[in-house]
């Protein structure tokens, strides 16, 4: 008989033993439940958001080499989160082909510009901020020409996807 301070060795062990496994088993099953339920908790927030291309609206509505503000409405989610916004842009085309979109705040502190037909130019009226029809700066403080998105066309639709920025000479720099 193994006897330790009155208590049987033994018993002790196996005790101890049963105590290890049931706490390893119980480990394991946490960890089959847990790991799961912590992904899908978790993975909406971490999923990386992939370009969304929009669309803005039949083509021949922007084949006039005049610049035309357009509106559409953006829905997002980052996340949980879900929502819609009203957005806009400006789009010219001068040979029905080609599109450019430009985003519609202006490069110095995000106002909204227009574009002046009689001055052929766009202005902004914050700062008196001034871009051509190309969305170059000609005037005033903003730091770069207009920011503009990539577009494509889809079944007679104009699409807008990310923006970017340009430098001076309009060469994609973002
Ligand atoms: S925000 Fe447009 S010029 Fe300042």
């Amino acid at each position: 008989m193994y006897r330790m301070n009155g208590v049987d060795r033994r018993a002790l062990s196996r005790r101890r033993f049963l105590s290890l496994g049931v706490g390893a088993i119980a480990g394991l099953i946490g960890a089959a439940l847990g790991i799961p339920l912590v992904g899908y908790a978790v993975s909406p927030a971490l999923r990386k958001s992939k370009t969304e291309w929009v669309e803005i609206g039949p083509v021949k509505d922007f084949a006039t080499s005049i610049p035309q503000k357009a509106e559409y409405t953006l829905f997002k989610r980052d996340g949980w989160v879900e929502e819609t916004a009203k957005k806009a842009v400006w789009v010219l085309s001068k040979d029905g082909q080609q599109f450019t979109a430009y985003d519609p705040r202006c490069t110095h502190l995000g106002c909204a510009y227009s574009w002046q037909g009689d001055r052929n130019r766009f202005f902004c009226p914050c700062h008196d901020g001034i871009y051509d029809i190309d969305g170059r700066v000609i005037g005033g403080p903003p730091p770069r020409p207009l920011d503009r998105y990539e577009t494509k066309v889809e079944h007679g639709k104009l699409l807008i996807g990310a923006m970017y920025s340009v430098n001076a000479n309009l060469e994609r720099v973002g």
